[in-house]
């Protein structure tokens, strides 16, 4: 599969003298939901973006902002990140030669996304203080010329990642009524919007959106964001689609988080369940279709899901001991 550059080649800020760095992202899976249909009335689909390279949607984003960066000549790209924008970066910087700095809030980032990173050789620095504060010494560094920032607040991420709704709209043959997901700083949320606004204009989605309740200290640690940089243009969005943003406790976010790992099979990490838990909590009509992201793979947070879960039983490998202990 071409990556998103090469499949959207012309509707996105790139031309031949881009140098394209890829890793096959986009193209994901679009997932009919029969057992969460039926419970909730609505026809659901899963968009499954832990399917990208690195395991999350922010792959959509970076190849756009790494081959940027690299047309224009920069030689390190830096941002702030709860663990996923940082193992993006890390993965497509390195691919292209350019030295990935990521700085991440002190004890909030999930393990696999720590190890991710630095396993892509991205130099992970720890700053004491919350990923608002990261992202505002981030920006000033790149105010200051000597990196590129790679946040969402790079505007080649968000053309880069409304690809997710040109793909909804080819492969639904147009837009669903409603589409969930959660809303952490935003970025993606305006994404979504700018996507939708571009394949099909009046016929977008109504976009309904599930933030933690508690955003400083939410479990899912994704969307641990207390200043949302994106908040006046999600509140344009909404405004435009008539959408809503849901408010969700803890408790709801990992009931929607079991729900599709033992309903449909799908293993997120617990922020990539808001858009599910969104919809749970503020049913839409019956009879509607909806399309639900599913923003990043359970993989990147294994101790949540340990944590969540039972634990495996010890046997003798002894097939009766088996038998006995698995009925
Ligand atoms: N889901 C996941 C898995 C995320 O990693 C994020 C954001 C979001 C949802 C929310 O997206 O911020 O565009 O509203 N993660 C960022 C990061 C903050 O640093 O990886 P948003």
């Amino acid at each position: 599969m071409p990556g998103v550059i090469d499949r959207y080649r012309e509707l996105l800020p790139v031309d031949e003298a881009t140098p394209v760095v890829s890793l096959g992202e986009g193209s994901t899976p679009l997932l009919p939901a029969p057992r969460l249909s039926e419970r909730l009335g609505i026809d659901l689909y899963l968009q499954w973006e832990g399917a990208n390279p690195t395991g999350s949607f922010k792959d959509r984003g970076m190849t756009v902002a790494i081959s940027k960066a690299l047309e224009e000549g920069a030689r390190a790209v830096i941002c702030a990140s709860t663990g996923n924008s940082a193992a993006s970066a890390a993965a497509y910087a390195t691919r292209a030669g350019l030295v990935p700095v990521v700085l991440q809030p002190a004890g909030a980032v999930a393990s696999g996304k720590v190890a991710q990173a630095l396993a892509l050789g991205a130099r992970v620095l720890t700053v004491r203080g919350s990923f608002d504060e990261a992202l505002a010494a981030a920006r000033e560094l790149s105010d200051r010329g000597t990196h590129v920032l790679v946040n969402s607040l790079n505007p080649f991420r968000l053309e880069g990642q409304k690809t997710a709704a040109f793909e909804i709209v080819e492969e639904l043959g147009g837009a669903p009524d409603v589409l969930a997901l959660p809303y952490g700083g935003g970025g993606n949320l305006c994404a979504y919007a700018r996507g939708f606004d571009e394949a099909v204009g009046d016929e977008a989605p109504r976009i309904v959106a599930g933030e933690a309740a508690e955003r400083a200290t939410t479990v899912a640690s994704a969307i641990r964001i207390t200043d949302p940089v994106h908040a006046s243009a999600v509140a344009d969005a909404m405004r435009a689609t008539g959408g809503s943003i849901v408010s969700l406790t803890d408790e709801a976010i990992l009931r929607a988080w079991r729900a599709l790992a033992l309903e449909e099979g799908l293993f997120c990490e617990p922020a990539s369940a808001a858009g599910l838990a969104a919809l749970e909590e503020h049913p839409v009509e019956r009879g509607v279709r909806v399309v639900c992201v599913v923003t990043g793979h359970g993989l990147k947070d294994p101790e949540t899901a340990a944590r969540l879960s039972a634990t495996p039983v010890t046997v003798d490998a002894d097939p009766d001991a088996i038998a006995q202990a698995a009925a």
